[in-house]
């Protein structure tokens, strides 16, 4: 199947917290159109069965497609955990995902193979990072920690908090404990805590951002299947929400860095 260049760039999230990819996807390819779906009206994700994952999944993967993305990005770590092989399945066009890019950043940072995993509750008994890293470094030692309070945390703007801090501290000693040199951000809210969490660990710990990583991956997936957009024109981004909840905006924008617009709200029968 011959993919247009010019189309724009499908990424996806549970909710809003998908857009720290959205902003490091700007930051690297500038020149990218982006078509993004969060949604708002069911998120945490983070804490819901597998089945019901997978069927979110599957109906925001046929949404994107319908809008003729060139390429899907999984945002969400915990989508990316349990239904990467759901999107897979479905789409005709390149997928990526957060916990493959932040695998491969991972396995590439580490001196000493020892690694530390952060996310939701449901991507850390998902075990997919661990298997990630693994095949990328077969070594490696693993040591994995659900940290469920910093999503609630982060969305509150607790971005500097002494109670962050504190929770931190609680979540990371036991991860610290096992004399990591390299710690994954596996969640999409991490990134926005990212100063709070260096301190925390100290400078010693490399902390690999998946946002960051995943912008990287997309640039050289585009370059190597001849999609990058060669038009220099202002490119396009547009943002579709389940939900314009309270603080909507306020969070929006500080996760993305700037100003939110255009969102529209899809309305779905089956929540
Ligand atoms: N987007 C989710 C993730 O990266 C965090 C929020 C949620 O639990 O849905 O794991």
């Amino acid at each position: 199947m011959r993919i247009d260049p010019s189309r724009p760039i499908g990424v996806f999230d549970s909710g809003i917290g998908g857009l720290t990819v959205v902003r490091a996807l700007m930051e690297r390819l500038p020149f990218e159109h982006i078509v993004y779906f969060g949604d708002t009206a069911r998120v945490p994700y983070g804490v819901k069965s597998v089945e019901t994952i997978a069927h979110y999944t599957t109906q925001i993967t046929q949404f994107l497609l319908e809008k003729q993305v060139k390429t899907l990005i999984i945002a969400c770590n915990t989508m990316a955990s349990v239904a990467a092989q759901t999107v897979c399945d479905l789409s005709p066009v390149p997928v990526l995902d957060v916990i493959e890019a932040g695998a491969y950043m991972a396995a590439a940072a580490t001196h000493t193979g020892r690694i530390g995993v952060i996310g939701t509750p449901t991507t850390v008994n998902s075990n997919a990072y661990a298997r990630a890293i693994h095949a990328q470094r077969n070594d490696a030692r693993i040591y994995s920690q659900a940290c469920p309070l910093f999503v609630p945390l982060v969305e509150e703007g607790w971005l500097e908090h002494e109670v962050t801090r504190l929770t931190a501290l609680e979540y990371l000693r036991p991860v610290l404990a096992e004399d990591i040199d390299t710690l994954v951000l596996g969640c999409t809210h991490y990134p926005l805590i990212k100063p709070l969490l260096q301190d925390v660990v100290g400078q010693d710990v490399q902390l690999v951002d998946s946002a960051e990583a995943m912008a990287e991956r997309t640039a050289a997936l585009l370059a190597q299947h001849g999609l990058l957009n060669e038009s220099r024109a202002q490119p396009c981004y547009e943002y579709y929400v389940t939900d314009v909840p309270v603080k909507f905006q306020t969070i929006g924008e500080r996760f993305l860095g700037r100003s939110l617009s255009p969102i529209h709200v899809v309305k779905w029968q089956d929540k």
